[in-house]
């Protein structure tokens, strides 16, 4: 493995926080400027409510207990159509464009239900898009028609066209039924699309006023801007410094009255670019496939050590290899790629694009009701001939201790 350099230390984290806020002056109103929020789902199994302390909206368990997010990686649209397949057989290319990826949306969606659609990047390939905020209209276009509500973040390709980052991620939250927002208010952040979302006890049991599954969004960059860091972007220590705020308040919250409760709940963290800690496995101890290299930045920003840190975090997802499609367990935190799912993004002929499934489970409390996540799990589903579900395997279960143990293999 090779030497990585350490971590930021948290006094020059807190420097750098400080010298943002400073300079931000200007800009806060801009950074703080609340989206409105549009309304949901027709069928009722998620609720959703503003929260105005965390500038966050929140979700609800339905009456099952049981809480679904599809995650779609690396779409990497353009325009429709008119845009070629990229890694199908030769004698699929006549007939395979963007709208293979859209339909792919659509048979998913059908088949899963789920409650929340995360897009976590390279949604479009802007340099292929004649006009971004187009192709960022068709690329969403399923989750919208459905009514469903939807998440995204930014990749490394989103901002190469006709939208720079802001531009893209202000097209964005302005969408129909979309929970995404642009950053947190009233504080400075690198990057476009920094936030969170609560996800309540189910209405009527003890818990319906608490988050007790909560979901971090991180705008994990693009390039390098450093002149003398090569490479792909990094989350940075004002990224890093707001995760660990939102963390500690949710916990804290989590754990006051009334219906105190002891352990954090869980937390679930969405970008795109891997950590350079998804390098840290091989097939012995991961499920799923590493078919390319782990392009994380050249440098660790230390954004793993914070979430460890934060205590909450049970698993990461990422898209940005698209051959890659694993899931492994480090210092107590599952670090998943979700596999390619676009057509016009590279991938191989034969080997289905893909995306994945992660379902939330409560445990029943004494008296009947839903309580807290007893347990959270992660699988794949193929577009091909049967939709086929794969590597079906236990995320997190309440009460397991961080470490890497057999009975977190595939079950
Ligand atoms: C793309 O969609 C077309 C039209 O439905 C279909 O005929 C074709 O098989 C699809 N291609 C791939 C690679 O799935
Ligand atoms: C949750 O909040 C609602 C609305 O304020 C209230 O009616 C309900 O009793 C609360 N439930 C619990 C368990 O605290
Ligand atoms: C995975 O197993 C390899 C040995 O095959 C070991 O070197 C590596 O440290 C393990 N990684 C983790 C995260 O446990």
């Amino acid at each position: 493995m090779k030497q990585r350099p350490p971590p930021f230390p948290l006094l020059l984290q807190l420097l750098f926080f400080f010298v943002a806020i400073a300079e931000c002056g200007e800009g806060r109103s801009a950074l703080s400027r609340r989206v409105g929020f549009r309304g949901g789902r027709a069928s009722g199994d998620a609720a959703r409510e503003a929260s105005p302390t965390s500038g966050g909206r929140s979700l609800r368990f339905g009456k099952k207990g049981e809480f679904k997010i599809l995650q779609v990686a690396d779409m990497h649209y353009a325009d429709g159509r008119e845009t070629g397949c990229l890694d199908v057989f030769p004698d699929q290319l006549p007939t395979c464009s963007d709208l293979n990826t859209t339909a792919f949306i659509y048979r998913v969606i059908r088949a899963e239900n789920p409650d929340l659609v995360v897009f976590t990047g390279d949604n479009i390939f802007a340099l292929d898009s004649k006009d971004a905020a187009k192709s960022l209209d068709a690329a969403f276009a399923p989750a919208v028609e459905l009514k469903l509500p939807w998440a995204a973040v930014l990749g490394n390709h989103d901002q190469e066209g006709t939208l720079s980052r802001e531009g893209v991620m202000r097209h964005i939250v302005g969408m129909g039924h979309t929970l995404s927002q642009l950053n947190p208010s009233g504080m400075a952040i690198d990057g476009f699309g920094n936030y969170n979302l609560e996800i309540s006890g189910t209405d009527g049991s003890t818990l319906a006023n608490k988050s007790i599954l909560n979901l971090y969004f991180v705008d994990s960059g693009d390039y390098s801007t450093v002149p003398a860091i090569s490479g792909y972007g990094w989350i940075k220590p004002t990224q890093q410094f707001w995760f660990q705020q939102t963390s500690s308040r949710l916990q804290e919250k989590y754990k006051s009255k009334p219906s105190p409760q002891k352990d954090p709940a869980p937390g679930l963290v969405y970008f795109h670019i891997p950590l350079p800690e998804y390098s840290t496995f091989d097939a012995s101890n991961f499920t799923g496939v590493k078919q390319e290299g782990i392009s994380s930045a050249s440098i660790n920003s230390g954004f793993f050590t914070t979430m460890v840190e934060a205590g909450d975090v049970k698993a990461v997802f990422t898209g940005h290899d698209h051959l890659n499609d694993f899931c492994g367990k480090l210092t107590g935190i599952q670090l998943c790629y979700a596999g390619g799912f676009g057509y016009h993004a590279y991938g191989k002929a034969g080997w289905s694009r893909r995306a994945r499934v992660v379902s939330a489970y409560l445990e029943k409390t004494v008296n009947g009701d839903w309580g807290g996540v007893k347990s959270i799990k992660t699988w794949k589903r193929l577009d091909d001939e049967y939709l086929s579900t794969i590597d079906n395997q236990v995320l997190w279960n309440k009460g397991s201790i961080g470490r890497r143990r057999r009975n977190d293999l595939p079950t």
